[in-house]
């Protein structure tokens, strides 16, 4: 018996209006696509859950706005649920889960600006198993080194061309960043601005928490995230869970935040989609908080993180 495909594929074609499911195992994609040869174009990464994807309407709206930034004009958000519920329905039938096994799936929303000379896009869907590294990192934590972006916090606005907080298939650098951290006895990394500003993982969002009793007793829990203009990828799950945890009384704050901000904190988190919220035990080696409030704030977190659809 053939072993089910590891990912499905399922193309947006205006002529499949359910989205044209193509076998993985075969050339999809011409050479001349300028996501292949240049990164031109876009993506998303989302989870999804027993069938359903989680925060799919920030992810749908997030991948409009990365489309506008490069003057890319992509498929309605109509056709991406439908390729997407297409998708899902065919690796979910092929992958039943396990018994007790969480039905989750990575599923990734991609555009390009197609072919040399193409007047529309090249888009499609991609779902494929969960990496088990990510569930493993989410248990243990991970250690991060602090790493230079090269360039200021104010960049975004300045020179809008280097398309700095738009999801781009441009991600070379950011795995080279990883690949470094690897390098240093690390698994990751937060880059730093060349002003001394914090600013956002290669692949997840900053969080970092403090939690103190004020003087007349009460207890303050405070969510603090680095400025959102500082050129970072807006985190859908970093704002999914600021709105959650407000509900449960928790004190927000948008940075702006230097290296040492973090390593006063009580807790520190990588938080992305896929990932979900990574308990940072160490930046270049310091620790952060002690391991029980570090331990305590991501159970409470995780808790409230797990209950947004
Ligand atoms: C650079 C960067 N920042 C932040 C995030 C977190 O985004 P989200 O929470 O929407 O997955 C990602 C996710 O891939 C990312 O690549």
């Amino acid at each position: 018996m053939t072993p089910p495909a590891a990912v499905v594929l399922v193309f947006l074609d205006p002529t499949f209006p359910q989205g044209r499911l193509v076998d993985a195992s075969e050339p999809a994609l011409m050479a001349t696509d300028q996501g292949a040869t240049r990164g031109d174009g876009i993506f998303e990464s989302m989870l999804s859950t027993a069938g359903s994807v989680r925060k799919i309407e920030a992810h749908l709206d997030r991948l409009e706005s990365s489309a506008t930034a490069l003057e890319l004009t992509v498929p309605g958000q109509d056709a991406w649920r439908q390729a997407i519920a297409t998708a899902l329905a065919a690796y979910r039938s092929s992958h039943p889960a396990d018994a007790g096994a969480e039905d989750q799936q990575v599923v990734k929303l991609i555009a390009t600006r197609g072919p040399d000379g193409a007047s529309s896009p090249t888009a499609w869907v991609q779902v494929s198993a969960v990496p088990a590294k990510g569930r493993h990192q989410r248990e243990s934590g991970v250690d991060v080194v602090l790493l230079d972006r090269g360039y200021p916090s104010d960049v975004a606005e300045r020179a809008p061309w280097l398309l700095m907080g738009a999801k781009t298939l441009s991600y070379a650098v950011n795995m080279a960043a990883i690949r470094h951290a690897h390098h240093l006895g690390a698994d990751d990394v937060i880059f730093v601005s060349s002003d001394g500003m914090v600013l956002e993982g290669p692949t997840a969002s900053v969080l970092l928490a403090h939690h103190e009793t004020a003087d007349d007793g009460t207890l303050v829990k405070r969510l603090i995230t680095p400025q959102l203009d500082s050129g970072i990828l807006p985190g859908t799950s970093q704002g999914a869970l600021f709105t959650a945890v407000r509900a449960e009384g928790w004190e927000l704050g948008y940075g702006p935040l230097v290296p040492q901000d973090l390593l006063d904190a009580d807790a520190v988190w990588l938080i992305s989609s896929i990932r979900g919220l990574t308990p940072v035990n160490r930046i270049d080696g310091q620790e952060i908080g002690t391991p029980a409030l570090r331990g305590q704030l991501t159970s409470e977190l995780t808790s409230i993180y797990s209950g947004i659809q």
